[in-house]
């Protein structure tokens, strides 16, 4: 485990849990497993017991924390607790015995199985049989009202209850379903926007937007009792049957049984069901039945002790890891990922896996072509545990994170204190501000409302440095700069979007490149197709194209070796934009009635004034094709001097020969 001193390592684990809780439950995302935050948990549970250092505000008596700015903060009428976790059935007989010491010996005890939601939790209240409110757990005591999300979001949930107290509290777990957050991703993918991990920290970020779910769907699923202002309930499968007559939505089934032989029994059976329940479950919750019994055996600062969860273990399986490549967020915060041979993994196929940050790769020493094992914590996220050293190859390297981003022209920085590494960009402001007119300009991307004012406010406000970071604004963030309202933010940020799809010149115009203006963007896209092609280029191919020029040419390269601009480009990728000539910026069709419209002509001998280029260029641009060899299907030989064998051909078979002044005469019509 770890060689500290006891105190130094509660210290350690006290700030690492917290860290994770915050990630967890304010941010939505998570960097470990369940499992290993369950572990860190365990063991700091142990060492507080042996130093007798159980203070009041350790995580291990804590519940989390997800309230958010924004938000209006509501006391729950009864504290929202947690659960004790375990992962193996002889605590959970310990559990048992526990209890059943508190109750006439012998007593058999009726528990109520139930699966573990793997959601957000929420405490939704009727009042007079009317949905008035929806709190998220908060710190336990207080929580977010997030009842207009709720609304919104959750299309399904009854808004009226009939012969409903006049007040009641009705707790459960808002959850997405997979059909859901698979559409939110394949549209975020179509963007080019970095994917959510999975479905749980995706309803936690939408439950928590301050301008509405914005179009995303939201489950619920209801199961507990928070408060009820008459007494109809005595037991928890009273509860059930009660949301079931509300058509409440609610877990697809529950067991009512009695002792823990039967729970475990029950425990079997959820576990080769629950992969069919459209929410994610990653246990089963015993609980007493009686309500009475319950008030008996009470609850400590953090969890009832009449309940208990089991934890299903997640499943693994190894693979090969093919590659480490990176994903850059919407912050420039570079994140590794793997990339892994396609393998299956409850019941779905795993092809990626984050792996989180620098030190997470140097901790586990994993390589690219390594054999890992590899686990969907909580079912959902793919992850990867551990290194299958036995099959790692002998030329195996270890991976270094800088080297690798350098090697790809990534310039980034690891962000002081911590694990993460975050893309650097270090223009001045007025140079940023000059390059953001520029590229919102009509002559570039042409994004409309982004003029000099607003260019002024967004970096002004630090939320803009350079033009990849407009694609990652937010409608919240524009409406708290003056003079932006909902519409106008939402304007600004479609302009912004719309501009994804707009021409590859008008995004080459649009980087600045030094001597590159509007023709000259257009030239040179046309020429090479892509950015890619052009980002390649080297002078002498540069030139190649018409009105490129010697100087234009070198500031092309120059421009594209750049690490910034490398770096800038690649995020702009990220976010999707077009990086390949759209059809409209193909040579147009000829357009029917084109003098030379289907007419093959070949050229042969010197011209007095056009060279072979230009008067392929003139022919084509007639509507006609060049061959180097006459045929019955040639239509016209146009013959310059010391024309040889084709001119002899082309008469022979009665080809029209045409010379330069009857050329230009037959072209300008
Ligand atoms: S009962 C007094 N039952 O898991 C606490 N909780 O890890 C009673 N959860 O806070 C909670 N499914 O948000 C209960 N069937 C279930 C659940 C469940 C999911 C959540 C709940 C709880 C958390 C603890």
């Amino acid at each position: 485990m770890s060689n500290l001193l006891p105190e130094t390592r509660i210290q350690e684990l006290r700030e690492t849990i917290r860290r994770h809780d915050e990630l967890y439950y304010r941010d939505g995302t998570q960097e470990i497993s369940d499992r290993e935050y369950d572990a860190l948990k365990e063991e700091l549970a142990k060492l507080e017991r042996e130093a007798g250092v159980e203070a009041e505000a350790s995580p291990t008596k804590t519940v989390g924390d997800d309230r958010t700015e924004g938000f209006r903060k509501v006391k729950h009428r009864q504290p929202m607790l947690s659960l004790d976790n375990t992962y193996n059935e002889e605590e959970l007989r310990a559990f048992h015995t526990r209890l059943a010491k508190l109750y006439d010996e012998g007593a058999e005890l009726e528990y109520v199985v139930e699966p573990k939601i793997d959601g957000v939790a929420v405490c939704v209240t009727y009042e007079k049989g009317k949905l008035t409110q929806a709190i998220t757990r908060g710190n336990g005591a207080e929580g977010d009202d997030i009842t207009r999300n709720l609304i919104e979001g959750v299309p399904d949930l009854p808004r009226e209850l009939a012969d409903a107290p006049d007040i009641v509290e009705i707790r459960g777990e808002i959850y997405m379903m997979a059909e859901e957050f698979l559409r939110i991703n394949a549209e975020r993918e179509a963007a080019g926007l970095p994917e959510f991990a999975n479905p749980r920290n995706l309803t936690a970020g939408t439950i928590k937007q301050l301008n509405g779910v914005v179009g995303r769907r939201l489950s619920i699923v209801l199961y507990g009792i928070g408060y009820c202002s008459d007494e109809r309930f005595a037991m928890q499968s009273d509860l059930h049957e009660a949301i079931r007559k509300w058509q409440l939505p609610t877990i697809e089934k529950y067991w009512k049984v009695t002792g823990i032989d039967a729970a475990w029994n029950a425990i079997e059976e959820l576990d080769q069901l629950r992969h069919e329940f459209a929410y994610a479950t990653d246990g089963a919750v015993v609980k007493l039945n009686s309500f009475a019994m319950q008030s008996e055996a009470g609850m400590t600062s953090k969890a009832p002790r009449w309940a208990i969860a089991y934890k299903f273990e997640a499943e693994q399986a190894e693979t090969l890891l093919e590659k480490i490549d990176v994903q850059i967020g919407r912050t420039g915060a570079v994140t590794p990922v793997a990339h892994l041979a396609p393998v299956q993994l409850a019941g779905t196929t795993v092809s990626r896996a984050t792996l989180h940050n620098e030190d997470e790769i140097k901790r586990k020493d994993i390589r690219p072509g390594d054999t890992v094992l590899v686990q969907k914590a909580g079912e959902i996220i793919p992850q990867v545990l551990s290194v299958v050293l036995a099959k790692r190859p002998a030329d195996s390297q270890p991976f270094d994170f800088a080297t690798f981003l350098q090697e790809r022209g990534i310039v980034a920085e690891r962000v002081p204190g911590q694990a993460a590494w975050r893309l650097t960009g270090q223009d001045d402001p007025i140079q940023q501000r000059r390059r953001l007119t520029h590229y919102g300009s009509k002559q570039c991307l042409d994004i409309e409302n982004l003029g000099e004012a607003v260019v002024d406010q967004l970096v002004g406000a630090e939320l803009v440095s350079d033009p990849a970071d407009l694609y990652v604004l937010t409608q919240e963030q524009l409406m708290g700069l003056e003079r932006f309202g909902e519409k106008s933010a939402d304007n600004l940020i479609k302009a912004i979007a719309d501009s994804k799809q707009a021409e590859l010149w008008r995004l080459v115009h649009a980087l600045g490149i030094p001597h590159v203006g509007k023709q000259s963007a257009k030239d040179i896209t046309q020429h090479f197709g892509s950015l890619d092609a052009l980002m390649e280029a080297d002078p002498e191919t540069l030139e190649a194209v018409d009105g490129v020029g010697g100087i234009m040419a070198q500031a092309i390269v120059d421009f594209f070796a750049d690490e910034n601009n490398r770096a800038l480009i690649l995020r702009l990728r990220e976010y999707g934009l077009n990086f390949a000539l759209a059809e409209s910026e193909k040579p147009t069709p000829v357009a029917e009635g084109a003098v030379l419209a289907g007419k093959t002509v070949v050229l042969t001998g010197t011209l007095p004034t056009l060279t072979r280029n230009e008067a392929t260029e003139l022919i084509e641009k007639a509507g006609g094709k060049t061959s180097g060899s006459v045929s019955k299907k040639t239509d016209y030989v146009l013959a310059g001097e010391a024309a040889g064998s084709k001119l002899a051909k082309a008469e022979k078979l009665g080809v029209t020969v045409l010379d330069e002044a009857a050329f230009r005469a037959l072209i300008d019509g």
